[in-house]
């Protein structure tokens, strides 16, 4: 039996019937590195990585500029992996520019977002000179303005548009729409026109939107294009603003089951791209460079979860639950937004899934449940089960809730296996405790 696509591309099943990945076979490194054990395949993020730069390089977009969105996954490994395949990189924090800036990203490659930023980060992304700081709301915009005012040189910024395009996707991670808490609708253009004017130290280089996460229709993307250009025509005839580009963001969906199709990423970008040629034609604009952000397509597959099996129940009427040692303090994907995964038991690939199960995870509330009615092969204590699509949005939403340690995240290749971020001990949970004073 063939692994199916949402597993990562070098993975593969054992002469022993275990799950492999790059060669090495996951039941060994979880007796090596102890569960619960996320394990990164290299070869899939290189992958991913390239099929967005050839994509633009195949459709003409040769001047685009490929962010990886941190936010899915960051640590000093990743970021030095996505950088060696000439992608620049968005922060959303202090702490996200900082490891960056450690990982030796240099500064001009890296972009800030965030609806609440402090003025301390945003001091922080001035002082470190990124390449541009995107702007979300007219509290953030007036502060540039004052903190940048005897700049000799502008400071490059984006602004962040809400173009009221609804994606279809669920509506934690939607964020295009008229009401989201993200960016500047429409109708403020003319307000930040305004502002600009009177802002020598700011330059406004890009508009940008991101309309959700996990879309599977690439028209989503086209229909925003269509709607920003337009704005930024208007902000070139009403204010003068020369803008140089586009920034759509990131969102394209990851197949997380075997019935789902991700989009094919060269054709969405050809998309993307020709949806942005004809909008400058139609507004009498320079073509726009074109800027994209993806994060969960370029570190999802790549990705898997590795439990072990520490028990179970059996009630009358439903499927058997099956405690795993891991769950929403590591993934917390099912419990906030319902997401569904696939799983194998990695220790027994082949054989047949006949047990419909609730995998539950160890944390003390009962929305804890990486997956309902799933069919596994009858996991018993000891088994080890694996969680495919598990790369994106998972160790870094990751909590110490239990006060668990959060665990250990491999990288693998062909013939080496990386710790890219350790197991956490119990000293950990408290370093940062003081003692009570009494
Ligand atoms: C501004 C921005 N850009 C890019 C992304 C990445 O989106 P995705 O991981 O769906 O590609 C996000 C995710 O929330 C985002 O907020």
């Amino acid at each position: 039996m063939p692994l199916s696509h949402v597993w990562p591309m070098s993975a593969g099943i054992g002469t022993n019937g275990h799950l492999f990945v790059s060669g090495f076979d996951v039941v060994s490194l979880a007796a090596e590195y102890d569960t619960p054990l996320y394990i990164y395949d290299e070869p899939t993020i290189r992958t991913m990585c390239k099929a967005y730069k050839d994509a633009c390089t195949a459709c003409g977009a040769t001047d685009a500029i490929v962010h990886y969105a941190g936010k899915a996954l960051l640590n000093t490994a990743i970021a030095q992996l996505v950088h060696s395949e000439g992608l620049a990189l968005d922060v959303v924090s202090g702490g996200e520019l900082a490891l960056a800036l450690h990982a030796g990203i240099p500064a001009a490659q890296i972009h800030m977002h965030g609806n609440g930023k402090t003025s301390r980060e945003l001091d922080e992304a001035l002082a470190a000179g990124i390449g541009a700081i995107v702007v979300d709301n007219f509290d953030e915009l007036k502060l540039l303005i004052h903190r940048t005012n005897l700049r000799k040189v502008p400071f490059p910024i984006q602004i962040r548009v809400t173009p009221d395009i609804a994606a279809d996707t669920h509506q934690h991670i939607q964020t295009g729409h008229y009401a989201s808490k993200f960016g500047f609708p429409l109708e403020a253009l003319n307000q930040v026109g305004e502002l600009l004017r009177t802002a020598p130290g700011l330059r406004l280089t890009a508009v940008h939107a991101h309309l959700g996460s996990q879309i599977f229709d690439p028209a989503t993307h086209t229909a925003a294009v269509a709607v920003l250009v337009d704005q930024i025509a208007y902000l070139r005839n009403q204010y003068g603003i020369s803008i140089e580009a586009l920034n759509i963001g990131g969102g394209l969906a990851v197949a997380y089951t075997d019935v789902q199709k991700a989009p094919n990423i060269t054709s969405a970008v050809g998309d993307i791209w020709r949806a942005l040629t004809v909008a400058c034609t139609r507004n009498g604009l320079a073509p726009l460079r074109l800027e994209l952000e993806p994060g969960r397509s370029i570190v999802a597959r790549a990705g898997i979860a590795v439990y072990r099996v520490v028990g179970g129940k059996t009630i009358a009427d439903m499927p058997r639950w099956v405690h795993v040692d891991g769950g929403m303090a590591d993934n917390i994907r099912p419990a906030l937004y319902g997401a569904k995964y696939t799983a194998v038991v990695a220790n027994r690939v082949n054989a047949a899934a006949e047990e419909v199960v609730n995998v539950a995870g160890r944390y003390c509330e009962s929305g804890d449940v990486l997956l309902h009615d799933t069919a596994l092969a009858k996991p018993q204590v000891g088994d080890i089960i694996a969680l495919a699509v598990s790369g994106a949005y998972t160790l870094s939403m990751a909590s110490n809730y239990n006060m668990v340690p959060r665990p250990t995240a491999l990288l693998v290749r062909p013939g080496t296996v990386q710790v890219m971020r350790q197991r956490e001990t119990y000293a950990d949970l408290w370093r940062h405790d003081g003692a009570y004073q009494g």
